[in-house]
């Protein structure tokens, strides 16, 4: 397993030196599913109004490109503007399917001033996959991505 701190100082390099938001956020992805074993599915919503459009992600292909702000885990993370960590999916009604296999989630907004601007979502086919460690990298991950995607609001 890679240290988180590894894989933070990587995507950091990786979002200096990428100055497009979109391919930015396609590094983070790849580097996020590579590197992370049990992240089994990574993506990155991005806000338009007040829904929640697919952008890059990695894994199988989800039949949710776009989700209301309050539906789903997803929806719910970026109302409450709070990372949300689900231990088990199937005991979390809110918890919209992407894939049978799919154990434990977590989605962390990237807020900006004015607000989210869209979040991170990962899918574990593990149970109770994601921690402190997790949450971690994937805040400092979503204040980096702000930051390049801050220049390119509406
Ligand atoms: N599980 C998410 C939907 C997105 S898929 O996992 C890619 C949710 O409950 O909002």
């Amino acid at each position: 397993m890679p240290s988180h701190d590894d894989v933070l100082s990587d995507i950091t390099s990786q979002i200096q030196n990428e100055s497009d938001s979109t391919r930015a956020m396609a590094a983070v992805v790849a580097t996020l599913k590579r590197r992370m074993p049990d992240y089994s599915w990574v993506g990155i919503y991005i806000l338009d109004g007040n829904e929640l459009v697919l952008g890059p992600f990695e894994g199988k292909p989800s039949p949710h490109t776009r989700i209301p702000v309050g539906r789903g885990i997803c929806g719910a993370a970026a109302a409450e503007k709070a990372t949300i960590i689900v231990d088990d999916v199937n005991a979390d009604p809110r918890y919209l399917a992407c894939s049978v296999d799919t154990l434990s989630e977590i989605v962390v907004p990237i807020m900006a001033c004015s607000g989210v601007l869209g979040e991170i979502d990962i899918d574990s086919d593990r149970l109770a996959a994601f921690g402190a460690p997790d949450r971690k990298l994937l805040e400092s991950v979503a204040a980096l991505l702000a930051g390049r995607m801050g220049g390119q609001r509406r």
